[in-house]
């Protein structure tokens, strides 16, 4: 026979099937199972401290609690059809093992105070699990950057080339990026950083429990200050999409930048066979599909962020059944990024970068323009002149190069060393300030970023 839902007493019928099919949230939210449990066994603790329950009657709800989980994360754990989500089923499975003492679990709590403190113990493991992650990208990048410290190669913008930069600086500048992206999910971290256990409904309870006493013992800096305020916003889950959307933003930016690099037009690196695709007519095609997938992704990640906006505006105060819509896009964007930083941490460390082709496509004029004006600057001559000028020496070549340009034509120009300028290594190692693309720079950043990832660590 099944079970009753937990509410059956004022309803005079059970709930119509397609009613309760719609509500049923236990196919996505199982995996709350283990904070369920975790945040359960911790109000066992204060209805004892309470004196609601024995302290013997304590450790038997908490084993019960206990059992109940190891049987859901075994697969032995019989489901009912009318557990409408995990938190009536762990109840429901409690009950089933103690009786009358299983019914005593829920004083002073509700599902809305219990599950917004589930999501935030989730999100505190998932958002570590993300973390360790992206640290180990950056970690990646790092190696490859001081690699390539003095691999010089065209900086583009628009795509098109623009002036030599290294390789090194152009990797790090991912690496630093997602250094902000580690930083947000600090600070959101910190600030989610609050139990809403105790809160009960909307209004606590009259048996005298403890928040803070229960905040403690799941780990929580704090517990709630107002106790609507703690079952009806879900500005943390907010926060965490939208630190999550920010880093799946620079994932897909780095993926887009693999893609390209590994365009066989341009030809300055390589993926890895284990990262490339091929062609299922095409016989010598090897596609960047891991690459683009996580260029693509991003936009999901977006979604379940806009998605759960949606649901928040205009929500009035108070648990509303709307905020159950939090958990599958949270599940999703972290789920996507579990995918997508491991195969982008492979992707990093297995690429292969053709040190010659990026050094050879710096045989190219328009590259060493500003390296020219800005010496013309160092003449004297007023930036917007140089710049004219510069112009003006480009378009007068004709079918010449500027390696082709005599002693005397420089010397006329304004320059009296004008071709020692048309050199990659001299340009990057011009640049020598700091947040430069200069071997020194790259060195240097790559030092400071190892060592903030050394302090967010202790
Ligand atoms: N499954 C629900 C959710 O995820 C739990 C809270 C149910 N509360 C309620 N008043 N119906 O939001």
């Amino acid at each position: 026979m099944p079970s009753e839902p937990l509410w059956a007493g004022r309803s005079s019928k059970p709930p119509a099937p397609e009613a309760h099919a719609l509500g049923r949230s236990l196919r996505f939210d199982v995996r709350l199972a283990a904070y369920d449990v975790e945040a359960s066994v911790a109000h066992a603790g204060a209805l004892r401290d309470a004196g609601i329950v024995t302290a013997d009657e304590a450790n038997r709800l908490s084993a019960a609690l206990n059992e109940v989980g190891d049987a859901i994360a075994d697969g032995s754990f019989v489901f009912d059809d009318a557990d409408e989500d995990i938190h009536s089923a762990i109840e429901r499975g409690v009950t089933d093992r103690l009786g009358d003492l299983g019914a005593k679990l829920h004083a002073g709590r509700s599902r809305n105070d219990l599950v917004a403190t589930d999501v935030r113990l989730w999100m505190r493991a998932t958002g570590r699990r993300i973390t360790g992650l992206t640290a180990m990208l950056v970690r990646t990048l790092i190696a490859r950057a001081r690699e390539n410290a003095r691999t010089v190669m065209p900086g583009s913008t628009h795509t098109r080339p623009a002036q030599p930069v290294t390789l090194g600086h152009h990797l790090l500048a991912h690496s630093w990026a997602l250094m902000r992206d580690l930083q947000r999910f600090d600070e959101l971290d910190a600030r989610s950083n609050v139990s809403p256990l105790g809160a009960g409904a909307l209004a606590t309870s009259t048996l005298g429990l403890d928040p803070s006493a229960t905040a403690e013992r799941l780990g929580f800096a704090s517990a709630f200050r107002n106790s609507l305020d703690a079952v009806s916003d879900r500005d943390a889950v907010q926060e965490f999409l939208a630190v999550t959307s920010i880093l799946a933003t620079h994932l897909s930016r780095l993926g887009a930048d693999i893609a390209r690099l590994t365009d066989p037009a341009i030809g300055w690196a390589q993926l890895d066979d284990g990262y490339t695709t091929g062609s299922s007519m095409r016989p010598q095609k090897a596609n960047p599909d891991t690459a683009e997938l996580v260029r693509a992704k991003a936009a999901r990640i977006g979604a379940d962020f806009t998605t759960l906006m949606s649901v928040l505006i205009g929500l009035p105060l108070g648990y509303h059944r709307d905020l159950q819509e939090d958990k599958e896009p949270l599940f999703d964007a972290a789920g996507t990024l579990e995918l997508t930083l491991p195969a982008m941490i492979g992707a990093i460390e297995t690429i292969r970068f053709d040190v010659e082709a990026m050094r050879a496509a710096c045989e190219d004029d328009g590259l060493y323009a500003t390296d020219i004006a800005e010496a013309l600057v160092g003449e004297g001559v007023p930036f917007r002149e140089a710049h004219r000028r510069t112009g003006e020496l480009l378009r007068s070549l004709g079918d010449r190069r500027l390696k082709d340009l005599s002693k005397e034509e420089w010397h006329s120009f304004g320059l009296s060393e004008g071709a020692d300028l048309l050199d990659p290594e001299r340009s990057v190692a011009a640049r020598s300030g700091p947040g430069g693309p200069s071997p020194g720079s790259v060195e240097e950043q790559a030092a400071a970023i190892e060592r903030s990832l050394t302090e967010r660590r202790s």
